[in-house]
């Protein structure tokens, strides 16, 4: 019988778990659920007989990969896929798709959230500011940062974005007002929201000198990856600059960041697509990508 485990550290709402179940057992095959895990070693023996896995920021190394002697599929339900050893599919001729799209509404829900927690002040009581009137820019145009830009134009925030992969019309359609550089990006916006990939060429590219180029009362919101920022830039900056702020949904790995009270907050836990909605659209799709691989070779989505 064909067995698709979902393997989350972070779990899925019970909703988005029914929802899988469903398709999952309405096809024949069986799930298996390991959620929560606290150690490799119990990962590995769980994906010893998957054929098929659903997971979510969860770390798939080699290791994991080489345990996994039935796996034919990977779905990283989410966008994505710097957590899997790509590699490492391919050369076990495992097919890796991720589900673009499918979380976009949270993470930028979240986005704004958390632009709208720092301008008043945490909700402490203290007079803070608005986002109406302030220029955002969107650094990286796809489903996320399109999602932010609607939901930044429902706040009055006047939208730029910066995306190497877009031409000027396929932004301006989308809603934003182009720009043709990083530079001009965070030299022209007093607020950056991020939505790069970590990938090679963007690992640490956020860093002093580009950022040193932002505004007065600059605000940095980081939804996407910490490993895009140069952290070691980055505090060097907020000591030099007091208006400077950082709110992020990844917590940095320098300690150096705590002491900038007041103009710096981290989520406890990673929780841009932690929504129910975020989940049944996620993990539902992983599950009809599974069940369309397996029953028709529908290799859609496949990023390996
Ligand atoms: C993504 O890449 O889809 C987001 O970062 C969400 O990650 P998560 O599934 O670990 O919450």
């Amino acid at each position: 019988m064909t067995k698709v485990l979902i393997a989350t550290d972070k779990p899925f709402a019970p909703v988005a778990v029914k929802g899988i179940r469903e398709i999952v057992e309405k096809q024949g095959y069986a799930l298996a659920l390991l959620e929560k895990y606290t150690s490799k070693e119990e990962l590995i023996g769980a994906v010893a007989d998957a054929d098929a896995m659903i997971v979510r920021s969860d770390k798939i190394t080699r290791e994991v990969i080489e345990a996994a002697k039935r796996l034919k599929v990977i779905v990283r339900a989410g966008a994505g896929y710097d957590n899997i050893d790509l590699d490492a599919c391919t050369a076990r001729d495992v097919v890796a798709m991720n589900t673009p799209g499918q979380n976009a509404n949270a993470v930028a829900e979240l986005a704004l959230g958390l632009m709208v927690y720092m301008a008043r002040n945490f909700y402490n009581g203290k007079s803070g500011r608005e986002l109406k009137g302030k220029k955002l820019g969107v650094h990286a145009y796809g489903n996320v940062g399109q999602n932010v830009g609607r939901v930044a134009r429902g706040f009055g925030m006047e939208v730029y974005a910066f995306d190497p992969y877009m031409t000027d019309e396929q932004i301006k359609l989308a809603g934003a007002i182009p720009l043709h550089s990083v530079n001009e990006l965070y030299s022209t916006c007093q607020y950056v929201s991020l939505h790069i990939p970590a990938t090679a060429e963007t690992k640490r590219s956020i860093n002093y000198d580009l950022l040193k180029q932002m505004p007065e009362d600059a605000v940095l919101v980081n939804t996407a990856r910490k490993e895009v920022i140069d952290e070691e830039g980055l505090a060097r900056l907020m000591e030099e600059r007091p208006d400077f702020a950082y709110i992020t949904d990844i917590a940095p790995d320098s300690a150096a960041f705590s002491k900038f009270e007041g103009r710096y907050y981290a989520t406890p836990k990673k929780m841009g697509a932690q929504t129910e909605e975020a989940n049944v659209n996620a993990g539902l799709a992983a599950a009809r990508q599974i069940v369309s691989f397996i029953e028709k070779g529908d290799k859609r989505f496949k990023v390996n």
